[in-house]
């Protein structure tokens, strides 16, 4: 077990600490709805978008504004076409020609750190931002604006200073989605009148059985990317490098064979999943885990604490590359499976991969998101050699 009381750990996701949930679903006395930790119910949920929509926003009405063109709020059927349409824009073969450019991003911010770096600070924050913006066709130098914006709208995701009051949250939510999309929408205006080899024409252009994503689509779209695809792209390198500090063994391993990096981030992202939760809400009474649940219900699935349900991972807090089926859930499951998971994970396979020996600083030791679904290391000072 690799999860310690001194390195910040968020205080709500109990799993990081070795507890076990005393049920797999629990019901929320404040809202009518539920919490789900075990890994078969958090199947049920994802595999029924019919009975647990996405649109979340249903119960946020100041957030409607920004469904539009956001898979992550719609459901079946919209969802598909949407997902059809962008996926003609982010296809494998635009992911899989960013890899030298991730290699190259990845020594430059290397070749910075001068014997000690801090991999947050120093690569894993950057890289990703540099990658989406690149790929979007946005300025890379202004990624300190729109990260900013992203980090303030996830409620301090970045600065650990999560804010507890969720009306004030939302608020501020608000008003950074809308500077994104303004941000995003007069990028994507600029590439209608004169389009360019990146992802804002594509989207523009991109058209399915002649028809087009409209304005708000591509705007809310592209925002959804820098939500949905920045800060977990971050977290999953930082926990990475994390568990290989913490299982030498496994560092020596890798360094050695390339070909044992995915397992490696794959029980990284069971272990320590940046994404802690997701969100669903009841469209008719449904029944769970022996709970009965009424109709528009929020139901909040912990993929983190699912991610270590004993009855489907042995020693679930183990770090054990080995594991041969590995269904963790931290890149969701069913329909909204991540669209962004091969960019993901060819960033880690990159930037692990271009790393030189690394070891933690005992007197500077790893510090962790205070986020209550989040979660990540948000310092990880290293000595290089
Ligand atoms: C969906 C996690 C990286 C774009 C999701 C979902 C999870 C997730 C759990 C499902 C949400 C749900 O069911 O409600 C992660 C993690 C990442 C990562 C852990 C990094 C390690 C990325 C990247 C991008 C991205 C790099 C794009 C640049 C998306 C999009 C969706 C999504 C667009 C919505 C898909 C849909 O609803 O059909 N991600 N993600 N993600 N992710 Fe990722």
């Amino acid at each position: 077990m690799i999860a310690s009381e001194h390195w910040g750990l968020p205080e709500a996701q109990f799993w990081l600490r070795g507890e076990r949930p005393a049920d797999p679903v629990r019901q929320d006395l404040g809202t009518g709805g539920a919490h789900v930790y075990g890994h078969a119910e958090a199947l049920r949920v994802l595999g029924d978008p019919r009975s647990y929509s996405s649109n979340t926003a249903r119960l946020q009405p100041q957030m409607q504004e920004f469904v539009e063109g956001d898979l992550l709020q719609r459901d079946p059927p919209e969802h598909a076409e949407l997902r059809t349409l962008v996926s003609r824009a982010f296809t494998p073969k635009v992911v899989a020609g960013l890899e030298p450019r991730i290699a190259e991003l990845t020594l430059e911010l290397l070749d910075r750190a001068n014997g000690r770096l801090d991999l947050v600070a120093d690569v894993a924050h950057p890289l990703p931002a540099i990658v989406i913006a690149e790929l979007l066709g946005v300025p890379a130098d202004e990624r300190d604006l729109f990260t900013g914006w992203v980090d303030v709208a996830l409620g301090g995701a970045n600065s650990g200073e999560f804010d507890a009051d969720p009306e004030q949250r939302t608020r501020t939510a608000v008003a950074m989605f809308r500077k994104l999309r303004d941000y995003l929408t007069e990028h994507a205006d600029e590439r209608r009148a004169q389009p360019r080899d990146d992802l804002l024409t594509r989207l523009v252009e991109a058209e399915v059985a002649g028809v087009r994503l409209t304005r708000a689509e591509v705007a809310h779209f592209a925002t959804s990317l820098l939500i949905a695809g920045h800060l977990t792209t971050t977290m999953l390198l930082g926990n990475t490098v994390f568990c290989l500090d913490a299982h030498p063994e496994q560092q020596a391993r890798v360094r050695a064979d390339r070909s044992a990096l995915p397992a490696v981030i794959e029980e990284s992202l069971r272990l320590l999943s940046p994404f802690a939760s997701v969100a669903r809400v009841t469209t008719a009474e449904v029944e769970l885990g022996g709970l009965r649940i009424p109709a528009d219900r929020p139901v909040v699935v912990w993929l983190g604490a699912a991610n270590r349900d004993p009855r489907r991972f042995p020693r679930p807090d183990d770090f054990d590359p080995d594991r041969a089926p590995n269904p963790h859930l931290g890149f969701g499951r069913g329909v909204h499976f991540c669209l962004g998971a091969p960019l993901a994970r060819l960033e880690g396979e990159v930037v692990l991969d271009q790393f030189p020996a690394l070891g933690t600083v005992p007197e500077d030791p790893p510090r962790f998101r205070r986020h209550p679904s989040l979660t990540g290391v948000e310092r990880l000072p290293l000595r290089t050699s």
